[in-house]
C-alpha cells in the first residue's frame, strides 16, 4: 500500500491496493534485479503502444482528477485520439500546470467531487461549451491507513463522501447531459475484492464503486449507456511514488518495500497510469461496443491468483 503524505501530518492515500503493514510485514522474495529488468520491458512496449488519432473523434468526456496520475494519462490519451475532455481537481494550479502540458481539447474546471454545487458547476460549464457528454470516467478517489480499532467518524466519512457519495452524484448529475450509447467508467481496485490490512474503509468503496456498475448498467440500459469498472493494482503514480518515499527512512527500506509489494504481482512490477489508460480508451471507444458491467483488472495478476 502507498500513503501520501499531505498538508500536515496526515498520512493518506489517493489510490492504494496495499495497506503499510501489509508491504512490511509480507516477506515475499521478489528479485530485485527482475524488477528493474521488467520496467526496461515495460518502457519498450509502452513505446510500442500506438493511439487512434480517430477513435474519439467528435465525442466530449469528463475525467474527475484528470490533473495528475491515471486521470491524467487518461485525459492525455484521450484527446490524441480525437476527444475534447473536461478535466477536475482540487487545486486550481494543478489543473493549469496538466491543461498546459496537454496543450488542446481541454478544459480544467476547478472542484471537489464531494461537493455537489461543484459538481453543479462543472455540468453547466460543459453544458455551455459542449453541450453534451459521451464518456465519463469518475475516477477520483481517496484512502486514508486505518487499521479497525482506530478507525474515526471523520475517515469513515471522508472516504466514504468521497468514493461513494461523491462519484455517485459525479454520475447522476452528468445524466442529462449524456448521450444514448454513451459510456461511463468507474475506478475501483484491487482493493474491493482483497482484505487488505489497515483498508477495510477504503476497500469497502471500491466495493461499492463495483456495486453501482452492476446496477447503473441495467438502470441505463434503456439509454444504451455502458457502464464499466477499471479496478487498478498498485500503479506507479507520481502520488504513489513520492508514498513510497515519504515510507521509507532509507534506500536500503525503500528497495525492501518496492521487493515485498512487486513481488506479490505476478507480472513484477507495479503498472503505469498509461496502461490504465489504455484500457480506459477501449472502455470510452466503440472497440468496446458489447461490454458492459464489467470489472476489468489492470493489476498485474495481483488480485487474480
Ligand atoms: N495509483 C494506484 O496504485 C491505484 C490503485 C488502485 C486504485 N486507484 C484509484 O485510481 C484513482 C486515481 O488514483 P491516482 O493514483 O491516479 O491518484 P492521484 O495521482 O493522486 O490523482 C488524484 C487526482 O484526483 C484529484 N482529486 C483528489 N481528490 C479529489 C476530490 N475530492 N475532488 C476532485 N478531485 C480530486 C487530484 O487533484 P487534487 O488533489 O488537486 O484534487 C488528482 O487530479 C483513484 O480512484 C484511486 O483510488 C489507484
Amino acid at each position: 500500500m502507498l500513503i501520501t503524505r499531505q498538508r500536515g501530518d496526515t498520512y493518506s492515500t489517493t489510490y492504494s491496493t496495499n495497506s503499510i503493514s501489509y508491504v512490511t510485514q509480507l516477506n515475499v522474495k521478489a528479485d530485485f534485479f527482475s524488477f528493474k529488468y521488467s520496467r526496461v520491458i515495460h518502457k519498450s512496449i509502452m513505446s510500442k503502444t500506438e493511439l487512434n488519432p480517430k477513435r474519439l473523434e467528435g465525442k466530449t468526456a469528463v475525467i474527475t482528477g484528470g490533473s495528475s496520475g491515471i486521470g491524467l494519462a487518461t485525459t492525455k490519451h484521450f484527446v490524441a485520439e480525437g476527444g475534447y475532455v473536461f478535466i477536475t481537481g482540487r487545486r486550481q494550479s494543478e489543473l493549469d500546470i496538466a491543461v498546459n502540458q496537454i496543450g488542446k481539447n481541454v478544459t480544467g474546471v476547478q472542484g471537489d467531487v464531494s461537493n455537489l454545487n461543484d459538481l453543479d458547476r462543472l455540468y453547466e460549464i460543459v453544458k455551455q461549451q459542449k453541450g453534451r457528454i459521451d464518456i465519463l470516467f469518475a475516477n477520483v478517489g481517496t484512502g486514508e491507513f486505518a487499521p479497525l480499532g482506530s478507525i474515526t467518524e471523520s475517515h469513515f466519512d471522508k472516504t466514504f463522501n468521497v468514493n461513494v457519495k461523491g462519484l455517485l452524484f459525479t454520475v447522476q448529475k452528468a445524466l442529462p447531459l449524456f448521450q444514448d450509447g454513451g459510456s461511463i467508467i468507474l475506478t475501483a481496485s484491487t482493493s474491493a475484492s482483497k482484505g487488505i490490512e489497515g483498508f477495510s474503509v477504503y476497500g469497502a468503496t471500491k466495493a461499492a464503486v463495483r456495486s453501482f456498475a452492476r446496477s447503473w448498467t441495467v438502470d441505463l440500459k434503456y439509454r444504451k449507456i455502458r457502464v464499466n469498472t477499471i479496478s487498478p493494482g498498485p500503479i506507479d503514480t507520481q502520488s504513489s511514488r513520492i508514498s513510497l518515499d515519504g515510507l521509507a527512512q532509507s534506500e536500503q527500506q525503500l528497495d525492501r518495500i518496492k521487493k515485498n509489494l512487486t513481488g506479490t504481482i505476478p507480472l513484477g512490477r507495479m503498472g503505469s497510469a498509461d496502461e490504465v489508460a489504455n484500457v480506459a480508451s477501449f472502455l470510452a471507444s466503440d472497440d468496446s461496443s458489447f461490454v458492459t458491467g464489467i470489472e476489468l483488472f489492470v493489476d498485474g495478476g495481483m488480485a487474480q491468483i
